[in-house]
């Protein structure tokens, strides 16, 4: 057994511009309990972020819509007004209160979303038919859940557009005091559907060969390191997901792509969800599928991996090289001092699948410290 002062897990490391005391991460998360229709962070979020925050430790806040119209679901928060810009401020002050960092996912849902939650027709690469016909592919309106809206292609002289609108979503991000920004190019969200070519059948200089396929994330990766610079932004990728209708006829090569691509851009870390991960849930590992450890091979700099990990097989994966920091979700659900847990080897508590997405505090805000759940235990009845 590893004992608590030789766990790689607790090795001081510097990945980018962030001074980190340990390698656990808390990854993007989205829980649903910002306020809908204004998409403004709520003060439990405040307080969920707060509790998850430890000294040194990276805290990436949920994904975050860049536009009204780039929201994938009712009640995930927005960073493009003024006071998602205060409400945000709130949360970092919080989290630097107790010395952790957190950086913000930023997002755009492109086809993944509802007229119901963005108010006009959702964008993406191309058209795609069967996209729209796939049954498991939902959206979370207000009324429950319902099917992605029609979409349409963004016109070539559309996509400068949108890469301003990230640009200027990263520097609202800079104003609510967060350490740097995360870009989602993963989970089937905008950014994936250009990368990956069952989503993009464009002919301009944004579809056809890898290259061009690549560009809207480069553009983007560029015009939000004129706000922070690229040692403050991470990129993230779910290479092996078929999650929300994606696919490639060749991820390998794509991925590995991307990849050597962002070796060019110098951002802070490439951050992989590993293959027995397909959005939310675990699923069988596929053979063969693109993994952290290959992207890893590439990429020159730091890799997160977040995917099924425990305490034990994190320590290994930080032990043996394949990344610098792992990204745990579900147990940082229901473990909001996860890092103190792991270093000193206490019990995990069960996470509360139906209280993912949605709700008030109970599932979310409710869940104790290891010290206060033996306090509790030991009040008499
Ligand atoms: C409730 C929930 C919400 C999630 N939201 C996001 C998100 O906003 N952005 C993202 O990139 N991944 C999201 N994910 C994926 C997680 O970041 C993570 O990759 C996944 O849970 C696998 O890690 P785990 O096995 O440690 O939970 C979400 C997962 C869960 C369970």
């Amino acid at each position: 057994m590893v004992t608590k002062s030789q766990k790689a897990l607790f090795t001081a490391v510097k990945i980018g511009a962030f001074d980190l005391k340990h390698r656990i991460v808390l990854p993007a998360l989205s829980r649903l309990r910002a306020h809908w229709p204004s998409a403004n962070p709520s003060d439990l979020m405040r307080d969920y972020y707060s509790q998850r925050a430890s000294e040194g430790g990276l805290l990436i806040a949920e994904a975050t819509a860049i536009a009204p119209e780039a929201r994938p679901y009712h009640a995930a928060p927005g960073i493009y007004s003024e006071e998602h810009v205060a409400r945000w401020k709130q949360i970092t002050d919080a989290v630097h209160a107790k010395g952790g960092l957190i950086l913000l996912q930023l997002n755009h849902a492109g086809r993944s979303t509802s007229t119901a939650i963005g108010q006009v027709t959702p964008v993406t690469a191309s058209v795609n038919e069967s996209f729209l016909e796939d049954e498991t592919i939902v959206v979370t309106t207000p009324d429950g859940l319902v099917r992605p809206s029609a979409h349409r292609a963004l016109e070539t002289d559309e996509v400068a557009g949108v890469v301003e609108q990230f640009r200027v979503a990263a520097a609202n991000a800079q104003r609510a005091g967060f350490d740097g920004i995360e870009l989602l190019a993963g989970q089937g969200h905008l950014i994936e559907q250009f990368l990956q070519n069952g989503s993009n059948k464009r002919t301009d200089v944004y579809g056809g060969p890898i290259e061009n396929r690549v560009r809207f994330l480069v553009e983007i990766i560029e015009a939000v390191s004129t706000v922070w610079g690229s040692d403050r932004v991470g990129v993230r990728l779910s290479p092996s997901s078929t999650f929300n209708g994606m696919g490639d006829s060749d991820p390998r090569a794509l991925f590995r792509h991307v990849a050597e691509r962002l070796n060019d851009l110098d951002i802070a870390y490439l951050h992989v969800i590993e293959p027995r991960i397909s959005g939310a849930d675990t699923v069988d590992e596929e053979q063969d599928a693109v993994a952290a450890s290959e992207l890893g091979k590439v990429f020159q700099g730091p890799i997160i991996a977040a995917g099924g990990f425990t305490p034990a097989t994190a320590e290994d994966a930080v032990a043996s090289g394949l990344a610098k920091l792992i990204a745990i979700g579900r147990h940082f659900t229901s473990n909001p001092d996860l890092p103190h847990r792991i270093e000193n080897d206490l019990a995990l508590a069960h996470y509360d699948r139906s209280t993912f997405y949605g709700g008030d505090g109970h599932g979310y805000t409710n869940f104790p410290t290891y010290a206060e759940s033996r306090e509790a235990e030991q009040q008499p009845a």
